[in-house]
Formats: structure tokens, C-alpha cells, sequence
């Protein structure tokens, strides 16, 4: 316990620092609803192939997407009825701890035993969660990713964690794009491509291709990100609108409209590997005094092909 108190404070005093970590940071990789947890799910994170899967309590882990015996993928293997993970090679079978609980090539249950209590034997476990239907992988593996990971929260959307009848979320939207996360969150902290790229969907390449002021409304930070109010308001009924970016892929579009409601769209861009991240997203809205809620964006507010 004395330990494991150090370690975290050690741990808070490392992440505090202005050297920003990209492996200690809550990824957003999939949408519960999407995925099949009958079989492994494999994904990129930061250049690492890794496999998410379910047992049969319903537990997500995630494991780098290599067998430890032969080295292969664990993505080709099965997810079993006794709640295990069995690659697809020989058969060897890993619990969610990534242990191996069964090696049926073994002489006898003796030196199964002995095998499976081997710690080289074991498969590299990254944190993992569920939180507001998205599964989140911490970048790193290791006892110690284990205790920082509970250290940081991940960038959830405030507004979902106290349903009520006020708030109301659409679909969770997943694609993985040809195009870096730095392009990414580029592109949706720039207001003035908006009426330009998405005319007709949201304003008029000939009518609003103004300027735009972006006048910050919080400090700088390496660990926190940067968050900007966009003036003038061009759109009839919006009182404020508000880009707050949240590392290490989270932007947060917040527009609060006349009569008290609220629109949100969530967009996350983790970073698969060089030139490529997976873009997810959702609207959420708070509705209005008279318990309404805000139309939103077209293509957001219907379900999209998974
Ligand atoms: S390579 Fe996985 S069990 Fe042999």
C-alpha cells in the first residue's frame, strides 16, 4: 500500500510536468455498439497493432496483437464460452489478465501448471475501460500503466455523465481516415473553413467567408490544451460559441443558444499510426427552456454505416 501511495504520487508529480507524455493519455479506439464481441477486435494506437476483446462477463481487455509463444496475431484467435482468449496457432488460452490459463500441448497438468505460471508466457495487457459507449486503451502496458491510468481521467463529455431528460445524445459516428491527427485537429479548430467546406450544410462559401476573431477563454497548457470563443456570431438564434480542445484528441465544440440550450459536438481523433487517425464523434444536446433541442448538424444526426 506504502508503495503504491509513492508511486502515485510520483506519478501525479510526472504528469504534471510540461513535458506532455503521449503514451499516458485515455484513447478513444471503438464504439461498444459496433464492435461484435464474439472475436477479437483488432486496432492501431500510436503505431502499436492491439486487439481488444470481451469474456464472458462482459469484461473488455486489450492486448498487443501478438501471441507470446509463436508471435501470432491474437486476432486471428477466438474468443471462448470459458470466458478466454485462444490464438488461432496452438491453441493456448489466455485469460483477461492476459495469463495463460491452458496449454494443451503440455506433457502432463504438472507442467502445464509450471508453464502457465511463467510470467514470459504472458500477453501485454494496456488499460482499458468503458465509458459513455466508447472503449479506451492507456498507451502503455505494464504494472505501472496500470496505477497511473487511474490517476487520469478520460476526456468524457461532462453533459453524459448525469443523464435526465434535459440531455439528449445521437449517434456515435467512427471512421478511420487517411489523414494524421495533427490534420485533424487542425481542421476543427479552424471556424473559417466551416461555411466554405460544408456549404449548404452549415452556411455559405458566398455569403459568410468572413472574419472571425478567436479570443481565448482559458490559459495555454501543454497537459490541459487551449479552448477559444469564436465572435462575431453569425448564426441567428446562438449566443456563444465555444472550440475547446482537450489533449491528447479531444475537441469540444460548445454552442449555447438563445433560450437556455446547449449543442455539443464531440470529436476525438486517436492517433493510429503516421498519417492516419481514427475519428470519432457524436452530438449531444441540452434542451431548452421550453424542451426543445437545437436541430444540430445533418450528417451527425443520423445514424452512419459502422
Ligand atoms: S503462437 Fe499462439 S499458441 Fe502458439
Amino acid at each position: 500500500m506504502v508503495t503504491e501511495k509513492i508511486l502515485k504520487q510520483d506519478t501525479q508529480k510526472t504528469i504534471e510536468t510540461e513535458t506532455f507524455q503521449w503514451t499516458k493519455q485515455w484513447y478513444p479506439v471503438a464504439v461498444v455498439d459496433h464492435t461484435d464481441s464474439s472475436r477479437p477486435y483488432p486496432f492501431q494506437l500510436l503505431g502499436k497493432n492491439l486487439v481488444l476483446w470481451q469474456n464472458n462477463s462482459g469484461k473488455w481487455s486489450c492486448f498487443e496483437d501478438v501471441c507470446p509463444h509463436r508471435l501470432v496475431p491474437f486476432s486471428e484467435g477466438r474468443v471462448e464460452s470459458d470466458g478466454t482468449l485462444m490464438c488461432a496457432y496452438h491453441a493456448w488460452r489466455f485469460n483477461s489478465e492476459g495469463k495463460y490459463v491452458s496449454i494443451p500441448q503440455s506433457k502432463n497438468k504438472e507442467t502445464e501448471a509450471k508453464n502457465c505460471a511463467d510470467s514470459k508466457s504472458c500477453a501485454i495487457v494496456y488499460p482499458t475501460q468503458e465509458r459513455q459507449g466508447l472503449l479506451w486503451v492507456w498507451a502503455e502496458s505494464g504494472e505501472q500503466a496500470q496505477v497511473e491510468s487511474q490517476l487520469r481521467e478520460p476526456r468524457v463529455i461532462p453533459e453524459l455523465e448525469n443523464p435526465s431528460d434535459k440531455v439528449v445524445k445521437l449517434y456515435w459516428s467512427m471512421r478511420e481516415l487517411p489523414y494524421g491527427w495533427d490534420l485533424f485537429m487542425e481542421n476543427v479548430s479552424d471556424p473559417a473553413h466551416v461555411p466554405v467546406s460544408h456549404h449548404g450544410i452549415m452556411g455559405s462559401r458566398y455569403d459568410e467567408d468572413k472574419y472571425y476573431d478567436m479570443i481565448p477563454v482559458r490559459k495555454f497548457s501543454t497537459q490541459e490544451g487551449f479552448s477559444f470563443e469564436i465572435r462575431p456570431i453569425k448564426v441567428p438564434g446562438m449566443k456563444q460559441a465555444i472550440h475547446d480542445f482537450q489533449p491528447p484528441c479531444h475537441m469540444r465544440i460548445f454552442t449555447e443558444l438563445e433560450g437556455g440550450g446547449k449543442s455539443i459536438l464531440a470529436l476525438y481523433a486517436s492517433p493510429s499510426r503516421p498519417g492516419w487517425c481514427r475519428t470519432i464523434g457524436c452530438q449531444v444536446f441540452v434542451k431548452d427552456d421550453q424542451g426543445k433541442r437545437a436541430k444540430g448538424l445533418g450528417f451527425f444526426g443520423l445514424p452512419m454505416p459502422e
